[in-house]
């Protein structure tokens, strides 16, 4: 028997992939590539650590294959500067032809992003940065972490409810905090409170001493905090430091003061705070129990809502491959991410199919020790809670 049929059948099949290539780049690719962007050093390096550490758990549990497709993470350290963001998001479209963006942990490095996504036509999947606006700058920009004004307002209700009537705001200065003192605010006085004062701090190393004595000044019932993950230690030291407790002020804030990551370094002064988020590592679910268990498994460390942002960010992506077929073309990826539910670790969640921000529920939770340990514990649950600010607009 001669070689020949075998050359011409091989000959065959090259020349159909290479025309399927031109035809079809995306159906083509055989590796679906995910460009990773994260500060992993930096003020904001714990969100960097946590997120990259539920990708590759995601991955590890699910394996590197979905729907026919290998899957690559190629993962970037942009410091938290929004120029390191954007120069290594055009090098990821552009040499590494990344099918899918994906991280931001903090909002001027998601919107650096934003026009990169728009022009490339892929998907920019937010994991971190929960400013209202972000989704709006791209209509490649799908959400998997939260908004600002989503956590707070029901902060705002419960104290509302619960026998504050005197507030002062005391958040980082730019878009989050914005956010959450706006939501507070318009809240909290819809609900027959008052904010007398409405303090911002410097972002880069904030020194909170004078704005403490401000409040303590105001004398408030209660002082509303917002800063972003990895600031909550700094904080809650300063604000043990000048007594406010002992002056009858109660801490009230959204979940990044008090982040799981850091939680436990709170110390005692962070007992009994009352706050609001859409994630706790004591989320009372069997999804929850077996991811806190994996993830502490392979890390040594709890994972805090960075990581479940990430995780779930993963878990969109292959499941709007899953929907696709294997297609990684990036309009056909955002059209299957559109409306997507799942049950999430934080409980369960949409892709609203209009904004492109994540339905969930929100948490009231109060800090508590249990086996020796600091937890955001879960008492009340205000469910399916969509971004109030897109939410107002529409009506
Ligand atoms: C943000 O910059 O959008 C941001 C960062 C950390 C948070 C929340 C918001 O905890």
């Amino acid at each position: 028997m001669s070689m020949k049929p075998v050359f011409a059948r091989r000959t065959v099949l090259a020349a159909a992939a290479a025309l399927a290539a031109t035809a079809f780049p995306a159906l083509a690719q055989e590796t679906v590539k995910i460009g990773v962007i994260l500060p992993m050093t930096g003020p904001s390096a714990s969100t960097g650590k946590q997120a990259e550490a539920a990708a590759k758990l995601w991955i590890q549990q699910n394996g590197a294959t979905v729907a026919g497709k290998k899957v690559e993470l190629i993962i970037k350290d942009d410091t938290g500067a929004p120029d390191v963001t954007k120069r290594l998001a055009q090098e990821l479209v552009v040499n590494d032809k990344v099918n899918v963006l994906l991280g931001f942990g903090l909002t001027p490095l998601a919107l650096a992003v934003a026009p990169i996504a728009t022009q490339a036509k892929i998907p920019q999947i937010v994991t971190a940065a929960a400013t209202a606006i972000i989704t709006e700058q791209s209509p490649f920009i799908v959400r998997t972490s939260f908004t600002l004004p989503q956590a707070t307002v029901p902060m705002a209700q419960w104290s509302a409810k619960n026998g504050i009537k005197k507030v002062v705001t005391l958040v980082s200065d730019y878009g989050p905090g914005i956010d959450a003192e706006k939501a507070f605010k318009d809240e909290f006085t819809k609900g027959g409170g008052e904010v007398v004062a409405e303090l911002r701090v410097p972002l880069r190393n904030p020194d909170f001493a004078p704005f403490l004595q401000r409040v303590k000044d105001a004398s408030p019932d209660a002082v509303f905090v917002f800063v972003p993950s990895g600031f909550g230690s700094a904080f809650m030291k300063q604000f043990a430091e000048r007594g406010l407790t002992q002056a009858g002020i109660k801490l009230i804030a959204t979940g990044d003061v008090t982040d799981d990551d850091v939680l436990n370094e709170l110390g005692d002064s962070a007992l009994g705070v009352v706050n609001t988020h859409h994630y706790s590592a004591s989320h009372d679910s069997p999804e929850n129990k077996a991811f806190v268990e994996a993830f502490k498994k392979a890390n040594n460390f709890r994972p805090n809502f960075m990581a479940v942002g990430a995780y779930d960010g993963m878990q969109l992506v292959y499941k709007a491959l899953e929907k696709t077929k294997g297609n990684a073309d990036g309009q056909a990826l955002l059209d299957a991410m559109k409306g997507m539910s799942w049950t999430s670790v934080r409980g369960p969640v949409q892709i609203d199919p209009e904004t492109r921000d994540i339905i969930q529920n929100i948490y009231v939770r109060k800090v508590e020790k249990v086996g020796g340990e600091l937890f955001n514990q879960e008492f009340a649950t205000i469910e399916k809670v969509k971004d109030p600010v897109k939410a107002a607009k529409k009506q």
